[in-house]
């Protein structure tokens, strides 16, 4: 007996020993081969992943009750925020008890992320959306699309929209922005004739009016804006499109399918809001199209057309329909509250705006830029940038299995004082070249995310940014009026949490530097 074990043990110890060889071999092996491509002092053959840290949660709940606690829906990217403070720059938690999702804050965790979307790229949807299109089996655009029918088409308008010679566009911004402070301009004389300050009234709603006016003089021209009845027509479409945002914002926090089952209010509200919408703005296509028969545009007018770009392009109509109605919905809200927190931004700093005036009297524009970084840095539209995992990864020496929802906190990550000095602080000669002290990490902030399922939009918003501040800066001497601390939550985007007062007064004209 002993002396079986004793040779079993004798056996056993054969056996690891020469498991030991072995596996020296392999190491000194590996290491060879590990010192020719990089120097790495330790060495590890079997990779060590770091742990996600996971949020504790209630089964089937998971946490949606700490998040109701810290104020629902509204507050998620401050919830988030708490988290990883709590947790560090990468945690996992099952918000709400249905998604599991990893969250991600720092910009090496980010990069890594986009580096390894893989060739369609996913991203999240929102559910009621999704569920209308199932339920009304309704063909979208290019927020929807996914897979090769998803790149064909984003090939066609990444040439048309980011890439290459833009200049087209530029006039139509151009002009829609002109017309938009030129109003105000007229609103402040009248004013000021009576002796009155000027307060921009609606200024959510006519920056949205702004921003969708925009995409459809891009999309047909600018003279299509010209006849009433596209005026009338617009008003109407940009009072629903608005509504939109509202109505699946309150669905946020609530399963869309159940709503519908229950047959809720918010449900019917955002079913016959969305049918509107897509049924308009497919009839504001008509409407330029027959225009466009009626009075034929020139051939310097098609060339500054996307519609004519994508007809030329070879997109079939009903194509070029699904794609025009989602790129207003993804235009709309997020230019308007990005130029919205940018305004405000600018109008707490009176300095700030006179040196930008001085700058684009002598046609420079750094400051300017810093300024919009900076709001965006600070105030992202879009908090959550996520992406599914298309396969088992690891992302900053954590492993991530395949299908896994990754979710960057923009609004952490722009605020994170190793990525920016100061961060709470709107600094816009950060971002002057050779001011790099300020900016530890560039990556830190990623408005449009990056990667091939970035935004679409970026150099029409980016524009469209630019000229309403600069000419806002040149022409009127901004004021905040609001006397609480003016305070993001999310509806959807992320919107100030009252309505932004701002006292325009004329500025006179400034000379150069
Ligand atoms: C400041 C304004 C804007 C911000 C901050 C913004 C932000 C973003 C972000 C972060 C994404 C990526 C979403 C994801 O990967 O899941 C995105 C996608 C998109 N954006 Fe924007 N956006 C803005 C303006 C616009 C404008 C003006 C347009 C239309 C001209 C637009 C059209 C789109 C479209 C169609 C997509 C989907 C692209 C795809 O799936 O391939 N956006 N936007
Ligand atoms: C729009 O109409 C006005 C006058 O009705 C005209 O002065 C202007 O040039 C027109 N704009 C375009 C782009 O056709
Ligand atoms: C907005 O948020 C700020 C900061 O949290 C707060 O002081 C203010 O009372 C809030 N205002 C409203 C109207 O909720």
């Amino acid at each position: 007996m002993t002396k079986q074990m004793l040779c079993r043990g004798g056996l056993l110890r054969w056996v690891v020993q020469l498991l030991r060889t072995l596996l020296l071999r392999i190491m000194s092996h590996f290491k060879a081969e590990l010192q020719t491509s990089y120097s790495s002092p330790s060495l590890q053959i079997v990779p060590k992943y770091v742990p996600i840290p996971r949020v504790k949660g209630l089964p089937i709940v998971g946490t949606l009750f700490d998040l109701i606690a810290a104020g629902g829906a509204p507050h998620l990217h401050k919830y988030v925020d708490a988290r990883h403070r709590q947790y560090g720059a990468i945690f996992r938690e099952k918000l709400g008890g249905t998604q599991d999702a990893v969250f991600v804050s720092s910009a090496n965790l980010m990069r890594s992320l986009f580096l390894q979307e893989g060739q369609y790229p996913q991203h999240p949807l929102p559910d009621a959306w999704t569920f209308y299109n199932k339920r009304h089996d309704c063909q979208r655009g290019l927020f929807f699309m996914e897979g090769a029918e998803w790149l064909h088409n984003r090939r066609i308008l990444n040439r048309l929209l980011l890439n290459g010679n833009l200049n087209w566009m530029d006039v139509h911004i151009e002009s829609c922005t002109r017309q938009l402070v030129d109003r105000w301009q007229t609103s402040i004389e009248q004013a000021a004739a009576n002796g009155e300050h000027y307060e921009l009234p609606d200024l959510e709603r006519q920056l949205y009016r702004w921003s969708i006016e925009v995409l459809c003089s891009i999309m047909f021209g600018s003279r299509v804006l010209n006849c009433s009845e596209m005026q009338c027509a617009l008003d109407e479409f940009s009072q629903i499109v608005h509504k939109v945002f509202e109505h699946s914002s309150r669905l946020m926090n609530f399963p869309p399918r159940l709503a519908q089952l229950l047959h809720l209010r918010i449900w019917r509200d955002f079913e016959s809001n969305v049918g509107e919408v897509l049924q308009q703005g497919a009839s504001i296509i008509e409407l330029c199209i027959s225009l466009q028969r009626a009075q034929p545009p020139s051939e310097q007018e098609q060339e500054e057309a996307l519609y004519h770009k994508l007809q030329a392009a070879a997109v079939p109509s009903e194509m070029i329909k699904r794609i025009f109605v989602d790129l207003v919905i993804a235009a709309g809200d997020t230019t308007a509250f990005s130029s919205q927190w940018a305004l405000y931004v600018l109008s707490c700093d009176q300095p700030l705006q006179r040196r930008i005036a001085r700058e684009r009297a002598a046609a420079e524009s750094q400051l300017l830029h810093g300024l919009i970084k900076e709001a965006l840095r600070l105030y992202p539209v879009a908090p959550f940038i996520g992406r599914y995992m298309p396969q088992d990864t690891q992302i900053g020496g954590h492993y991530v299995e395949k299908d896994t929802l990754v979710l960057i906190s923009l609004y952490t990550s722009g605020r994170d004082p190793a990525h920016f000095e100061q961060p709470l602080k709107v600094l816009p000669e950060r971002w002057i070249l050779g001011q790099t002290e300020q900016v530890h990490q560039s990556h830190g902030t990623l408005p449009f995310a990056i990667g091939q399922r970035s935004c679409i939009g970026r150099r029409v918003a980016l524009k469209q940014l630019h000229m309403l501040l600069g000419k806002c800066a040149s022409q009127f001497s901004m004021q905040c009026l609001n006397e609480q601390p003016v305070d993001c939550i999310l509806r959807m985007v992320t919107v100030p949490n009252q309505t932004l007062r701002l006292a325009l007064t004329l500025q006179p004209k400034v000379a150069a530097l």
